[in-house]
């Protein structure tokens, strides 16, 4: 098979989605209950993938943004498409070099993508790095 033609179930949205989306939208919420961050924070979804942590997060933490970022536009086309929510933008980005400023965020959370990720310790400290001082870290995989 020529590599152009494979169909990538890994960067597009609906074909990933059919295959995880079931279970992965349930884990969400469930994580956001023991996480259990205060209202009105400025939060960060790194690798949101199509969006079920981001989706979570507007429902049930009353976030003031949420920064949702992944290396993959397919994945990034879905989520947008599906959450038409002000206080989301989403950014291409990789989790070992965020787009966003040191010092912006409340919340760094992170469903399901460290496992993806060559070097974690390289993304963990930039998850430091971009969180306030205080900032809480939550992530599953
Ligand atoms: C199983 S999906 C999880 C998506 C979403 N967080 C969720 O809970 O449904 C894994 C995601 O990790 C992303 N990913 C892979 N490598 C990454 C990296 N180096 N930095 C950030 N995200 C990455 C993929 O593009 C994909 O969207």
């Amino acid at each position: 098979m020529v590599e152009t033609a494979r169909h990538d179930a890994w960067s597009a949205g609906d074909s990933c989605d059919r295959y995880m989306g079931r279970w992965r939208r349930k884990i969400a919420p469930l994580f956001l209950d023991w996480f259990d961050p205060p209202t009105g924070l400025d939060w960060l979804d790194v690798g949101c993938g199509t969006g079920a942590l981001s989706a979570a997060i507007v429902a049930q933490c009353s976030p003031k943004s949420v920064l949702a970022i992944d290396p993959s536009e397919g994945f990034l086309q879905t989520a947008q498409a599906a959450l038409a929510d002000e206080r989301i933008q989403f950014r291409l980005g990789d989790a070992q070099a965020l787009p966003a400023k040191p010092g912006s965020v409340d919340v760094i959370a992170s469903g399901l993508v460290l496992n993806f990720v060559p070097d974690r310790t390289k993304a963990l400290s930039e998850m430091r790095r971009v969180g306030r001082p205080g900032a809480l870290i939550g992530f599953y995989v």
